[in-house]
């Protein structure tokens, strides 16, 4: 166990703010920093609901150096996990600059300030869209990366290369990137969850508002894939699952003094649209009112992630399942509207 605190960068996000709670309850001492760019205020009063703890805040951009500093000089920090970052893929191709300058620059500015505080354990959240379209299915941590096709996967896979570079460069680095497959439900008091702007790109999002008549029915891009239905798979793990990934990456930290590992954080089972459709119903009780639509460009057919190497070195085993995550996603959908 640290004795100093972990900071938290987006610490009111959907997968940070999650994974302040677990921290919390694994007994860590934290500061967190958020601009609210993408989160509310409220998601930390529901942290320290939940937890009954209590942490050190403060509201700013990443990208503000001096600030950033002053929080390296006010608390003994040990370690840092990022959450800070842009990750709407559609809007990414839209907004290049704001992606790099937010997710690859903000990044360079903590890493930096890191440096000057000689603090040097980071998680760094990735994604398995640094695989592009995967070499093999189940994806392992060795297959290739790059490939990728918008601003938001080109800034991880950025990222990730800057993270071996400055381990190449002092190997007293202690580094853990984690490749999350696709992240969906909510925690289970529906105080936390995800609250996407305006008309959802993600599946569950999307799900929870045709089932709530907020929007009317769901596209399935696309029925013509090489898959058991001929819709997307991918390897949809919960949010709370992937929280505790992030716990056991600071306890690897702590057991390692220097080093760079990468992981997947899935569960290692793909699911498809449809399947994904017909689970929320049974589950929830609802209609699911869907049509088929052409395919979303960029889309693959079929991701998800072996998740041995996870299992092995961090000792992390996903324990929810697809019935959790629909009824959690939809209790905070619901919660929302009252
Ligand atoms: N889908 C639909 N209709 C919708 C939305 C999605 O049919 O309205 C389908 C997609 O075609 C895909 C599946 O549901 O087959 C999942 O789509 P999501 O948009 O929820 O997720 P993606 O797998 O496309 O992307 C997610 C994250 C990215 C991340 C990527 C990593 O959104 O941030 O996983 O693999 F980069």
């Amino acid at each position: 166990m640290f004795m100093k605190k972990i900071l938290v960068t987006g610490g009111a996000g959907y997968i940070g703010s999650h994974t302040c709670v677990e921290l919390l309850n694994a007994g860590y001492e934290l500061v967190v920093i958020d601009n609210f760019s993408n989160s509310k205020k409220e998601a930390l009063e529901n942290i320290k609901k939940i937890t009954g703890k209590d942490f050190v805040f403060y509201e700013m951009n990443y990208l503000d150096r001096e600030k950033l500093e002053k929080v390296f000089k006010e608390n003994e920090i040990e370690a840092v996990i990022n959450f800070a970052g842009f990750k709407a893929v559609g809007e990414s191709v839209e907004k290049p600059l704001e992606y790099y300058i937010n997710n690859v620059s903000g990044a360079l500015v903590l890493l930096d300030t890191m440096k000057k505080f000689n603090v040097k354990k980071f998680v760094f959240s990735s994604s398995a869209t640094v695989y592009g379209d995967p070499e093999i299915i189940p994806i392992t941590e060795e297959c290739k990366i790059g490939g990728t096709t918008n601003p938001y996967g080109t800034s991880k896979y950025m990222i990730e290369l800057i993270l071996q570079d400055l381990y190449k460069s002092d190997n007293t680095w202690d580094i853990v990137i984690l490749r999350y497959f696709n992240p969906v439900g909510a925690h289970e008091s529906g105080l936390l969850g995800e609250e996407p702007k305006g008309i959802p790109n993600n599946l569950m999002p999307y799900i929870t508002r045709v089932a709530n008549g907020t929007l009317d029915e769901l596209s399935v891009f696309g029925n013509d894939y090489n898959t058991h239905d001929g819709t997307g798979v991918r390897d949809y793990i919960h949010v709370v699952d992937l929280s505790i990934g992030h716990v056991r990456a600071i306890e690897k930290l702590n057991k390692e003094n220097s080093g760079i590992y990468v992981y997947n954080l899935g569960t290692g089972t793909g699911y498809s649209v449809l399947d994904m459709v017909k689970a929320f119903e049974k589950a929830n009780n609802v209609k699911v009112k869907y049509k088929i639509a052409p395919r979303r460009k960029g889309d693959i057919a079929v991701c998800y992630s072996n998740p041995s190497k996870a299992k092995q070195e961090l000792n992390f085993k996903t324990t929810k399942t697809l019935e959790d995550m629909c009824r959690d996603s939809w209790n905070f959908q619901q919660k929302l509207n009252d």
